[in-house]
């Protein structure tokens, strides 16, 4: 009777933990959802220029509400050519803001400096910003691959 007790708490067990243990870790081993979305036309960017751009990410849900929305640094290099960076610091993760006049992005919260192709200037950050992809799709919207944020160096 002992054994039929513990059988059948075993299967009851199973029964509710392996839904609730694969609920848990579902998110954290599908590959993270990526699609294009457009940020602007050509006509927007000034060759030189760098803009904050905001988009939705690929996994939006209706109830997301301002949480689906991110941001980039979008910065025009050419008449075709782009680049985009998290706005997020590869140190900790605080947001970057760009300073026109210095032509560098800053974080405000330990000081981390970067060019403006995105390298480490100065400070603690231990790479350059993240970078987006990004297109030019039918005669001229500009679009940005979107992407997870960033993970950051906890480390150093
Ligand atoms: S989070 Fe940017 S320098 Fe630390």
């Amino acid at each position: 009777m002992v054994k039929l007790t513990f059988g059948l708490g075993g299967v009851a067990a199973l029964a509710i933990g392996v839904p609730v243990v694969s609920a848990v870790l579902a998110p954290l081993l599908e590959p993270a959802p990526q699609t294009w979305r457009k940020v602007g036309t050509l006509a927007d960017f000034a060759v030189g220029s760098t803009h904050l751009v905001k988009f939705e990410n690929a996994n939006a849900k209706a109830w997301s509400g301002m949480t689906s929305e991110s941001a980039a640094w979008l910065r025009r290099e050419s008449e075709k050519e782009f680049i985009a960076f998290s706005v997020n610091c590869a140190h900790l993760g605080c947001p970057v803001r760009w300073e026109q006049g210095a032509g560098l992005f800053m974080c405000p919260c330990h000081g981390g400096i970067y060019y403006k192709d995105g390298t480490v200037a100065a400070g603690p950050p231990p790479q350059g910003l993240t970078q987006y992809h990004i297109r030019v799709a039918g005669n001229d919207d500009v679009e940005l691959l979107t992407a997870p944020i960033p993970i950051t160096n906890m480390t150093s």
